[in-house]
Parts: C-alpha cells; sequence; structure tokens
C-alpha cells in the first residue's frame, strides 16, 4: 500500500473513532466555526498546532509560516489575523515558537539558501536587534534564545497590527500570547505574560 493510500486509510479510521464518541460531531461543524483561538506558528512538521494542544477542529483557527513570522507587508498573515479578530473573535492570538527551529537556525549563518533568506531577513532583524544578549551566549544555547526571542518579536508585531489594535480601540477582548513548544519533550512553555491592549511606547 503506498504511503498516500494510507492516508486515506487513516482519514476513514480517524472519522469512526471521532463518530464513535459523538456521532454528529462532523454535522455539528458545518454550520459554522467559532474557534477562540488563533495559532501562528511555525510550518515545522513537528510543530502540530492542534495535536500538541490537545484541540479538535473547529477549536482553532492556524496560521503557519517559516518561523513563525508576523511580517507588516505580508497579507496573507494580515489576512488571517483580519478575518480571526474582526469575524470568528478569537479571544486569544497565540505566536508559538519552538525550539530547533530551521528557519532561525539559518538566520544564525551567513549561508545563502534562495528565495527563503528575504523571509529569513526578518529574523536576522530580531537578532540584530538582541545583539547584546545573544552575544553572551553560545551554540545551542544562542539558537534556543532566538527562538524565544522571535517569538516575542512577533507578538510585538501582532500587537502592532491594524485589526488587532481596531479590536483594542472598540473595547474587544483579545491577548496575545508568546509560547515557545519543544520539540525534545512535546512540552509548550509561556514566555512573557500576555499583551491585553496597546504597547505603549
Ligand atoms: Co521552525
Amino acid at each position: 500500500m503506498s504511503d498516500l493510500k494510507q492516508i486515506f486509510k487513516n482519514n476513514i479510521d480517524w472519522v469512526n473513532s471521532i463518530r464513535a464518541e459523538n456521532k454528529d460531531f462532523f454535522k455539528s461543524l458545518v454550520e459554522q466555526q467559532q474557534p477562540d483561538y488563533l495559532w501562528i506558528g511555525c510550518s515545522d512538521s513537528r510543530v502540530p498546532a492542534n495535536q500538541l494542544m490537545g484541540l479538535m477542529p473547529g477549536d482553532v483557527f492556524v496560521h503557519r509560516n517559516v518561523a513563525n513570522m508576523v511580517v507588516h507587508a505580508d497579507f496573507n498573515t494580515l489576512a488571517v489575523i483580519h478575518y480571526a479578530v474582526e469575524y470568528l473573535k478569537v479571544k486569544h492570538i497565540i505566536v508559538c515558537g519552538h525550539y530547533h527551529c530551521g528557519g532561525v537556525r539559518c538566520a544564525l549563518t551567513d549561508e545563502k539558501f534562495g528565495i527563503v533568506d528575504s523571509w529569513l531577513q526578518h529574523i536576522k532583524d530580531v537578532k540584530r536587534l538582541h545583539k547584546d544578549e545573544l552575544s553572551t551566549l553560545e551554540g545551542q544555547a544562542k539558537e534556543d534564545r532566538l527562538c524565544e526571542l522571535n517569538a516575542m518579536e512577533q507578538v510585538y508585531n501582532v500587537s502592532k497590527s491594524p485589526p488587532v489594535l481596531e479590536a483594542w480601540e472598540k473595547g474587544q477582548e483579545l491577548h496575545i500570547h508568546s509560547w515557545i513548544y519543544s520539540i525534545g519533550d512535546g512540552k509548550i512553555k509561556k514566555l512573557q505574560e500576555a499583551v491585553s491592549g496597546p504597547i505603549e511606547e
């Protein structure tokens, strides 16, 4: 059996296991989605949003890209944030980085990787912004810290995005979280307190 045939079989097994618990589960999802969470995470295959939070279909709106970045000129991410905040009325936006992130690792080198280099430049900006702290670290510790700093900087970027500022202006409840996921033990860690209103500068 090819791997793709196996995937279709897995799908039917999964459907059956969910319907055994709740036979109307899929029907109940057809009409609408009402997730409380928007997850912004890395595309890395080892960091599956729903699974690691133990959440079902319908529970979380998901956006993933290389190294969980929120770039102000990226209309893909901005459209996701806008839809999630304005129409789905999510209460929490979670930016979750992860240790051993290939994107972060590449950004720490001067090697050229092609088109992804333009994207990674945004992580290099985070590195530059925190160069004093990072200069005190070496090797894996340095990479791990940049993974953390990157997630926290993306929370800052989310907090400055027009849909989020508008929501706060209207008094909408919205909390933005920075988390980090450890591939080595499967655990999520909170990096800093949630941002729940405009950041004063
Ligand atoms: Co990654």
